[in-house]
């Protein structure tokens, strides 16, 4: 096996989640999905393509129709962008993974904004890449961009430079005028830019956003900033807006000269993403305008519930998060997240996930996922956080 194989780390926050196996009475906000399934018009499409006996292969780069719709639904977000530069992928994951493929190998440098959810730094590790780590800061309780560190650090040795904004962990969000000041810094390395814009939709902020008719929100994207032509691959999910992770299906927005190479990769990793779950991708976007506002505002509520629960807490110092559905919160004295994480699973029946599992520079923290239908199940939490605090 190569080393680079043998070296990558496994999931802290499985190493949290086994240890709670077989146990019913656990209160777990550990992973990164909402506690709703997904919604019933969307599981109608795929069981009616199923009984319609769709169950064969597709193209390579999805179903044309399904191309289409997620560049109608891009362009209603963003900049106008074509169906030739959509590439539907069976995950948002798959779709880093092949962006990664297309875009760097064996000794190419990798730069990659941390802390961040661990694929985006295994990725290119698994592929022979050397990453380079560019933190965040915390400050007061919030993460920042320090944009001189970053721009220092991608240089014309700079493959590729991933971000991640929304942010998972920490809600930090990248605001229009820096992500003009990256892309305009990697036109001149040329270096291409990954942005994994995941949670675009799950945004909070009100000021610098591209209003959906006035009545969504959704965070600032590099496409919003970009020409077609630009070194940029933005990746996507149906699994954070559509309530959808376990059916696997993302898309990724790719500059023309680039969509053909992907074809190709798809062909050598999946052939293509299962027809019906494509069938559900569609049905799911043509019910945006009526789904993912509520479901945005089900997850602010969410927020608004534990965010001022956790921060009255003794010794408690959260980030309140601009994006994604993710408290980021450390408590005082608490500086092994892993072993808390454990404490907190054997001793008071919460499942949280350790911060040192999106880098050890998020050592100390802790990431509790929000996103849940029924909010009171936040405050028990927090309750049973409460009884560790004060020991
Ligand atoms: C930042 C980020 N990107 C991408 C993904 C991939 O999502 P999926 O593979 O479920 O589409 C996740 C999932 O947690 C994520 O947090």
């Amino acid at each position: 096996m190569r080393t680079a194989i043998q070296q990558l780390p496994g999931s802290k926050i499985r190493e949290v989640a086994n240890a709670a196996m077989g146990r019913s009475d656990v209160l777990a906000f550990w992973f990164g999905e909402s506690d709703e399934p997904t919604p019933a018009f969307i599981r109608d499409a795929a069981t009616r393509s199923i009984q319609d006996g769709e169950t064969f292969y597709s193209h390579n780069l999805g179903l044309p129709e399904l191309r289409q719709a997620v560049a109608d639904y891009t362009s209603g977000l963003h900049r106008p962008v074509s169906a030739q530069r959509i590439a539907i992928t069976s995950s948002g994951v798959n779709a880093l993974m092949l962006a990664m493929q297309a875009l760097a190998g064996p000794g190419d440098e990798v730069v990659v904004v941390v802390p961040v959810w661990p694929n985006l730094t295994a990725q290119p590790a698994i592929l022979g890449a050397q990453v380079v780590r560019v933190s965040l800061k915390a400050e007061g309780g919030a993460w920042r961009l320090d944009m001189a560190r970053l721009l220092e650090a991608v240089t014309p040795r700079t493959r590729v430079l991933v971000v991640n904004a929304p942010n998972n962990p920490t809600g930090w969000t990248l605001s229009r005028a820096e992500q003009q000041t990256i892309l305009d810094h990697c036109r001149r390395t040329g270096t291409w830019v990954v942005a994994d814009e995941v949670y675009e939709r799950i945004h909070f902020g009100t000021a610098d956003v591209a209003a959906v008719g006035g009545a969504s929100t959704c965070a600032p994207s590099f496409l919003d900033v970009a020409e077609p032509d630009d070194r940029l691959v933005v990746a996507h999910s149906f699994s954070k807006s559509f309530l959808m992770t376990g059916w696997r299906l993302g898309w990724l927005v790719v500059p023309p000269s680039l969509t053909e190479a992907v074809g190709k990769l798809i062909e050598y990793n999946t052939s293509c993403a299962p027809v019906f779950v494509q069938r559900a991708g569609l049905a799911g976007l043509q019910g945006a305008a009526g789904f993912v506002p509520g479901l945005v505002q089900r997850l602010r509520a969410c927020r608004d519930t534990l965010l001022p629960q956790l921060a009255a807490l003794p010794g408690v110092q959260v980030a309140v998060p601009e994006g994604g559905m993710y408290a980021f919160f450390r408590v005082e004295g608490q500086n092994d997240s892993l072993a808390f994480a454990k404490r907190l699973v054997a001793e008071a029946g919460l499942g949280l996930a350790p911060g040192v599992a999106f880098g050890p520079e998020a050592e100390g923290w802790l990431r509790w996922c929000f996103a849940s239908k029924d909010p009171t199940r936040l405050s028990d939490g927090v309750q049973r956080l409460a009884a560790m605090v004060r020991l």
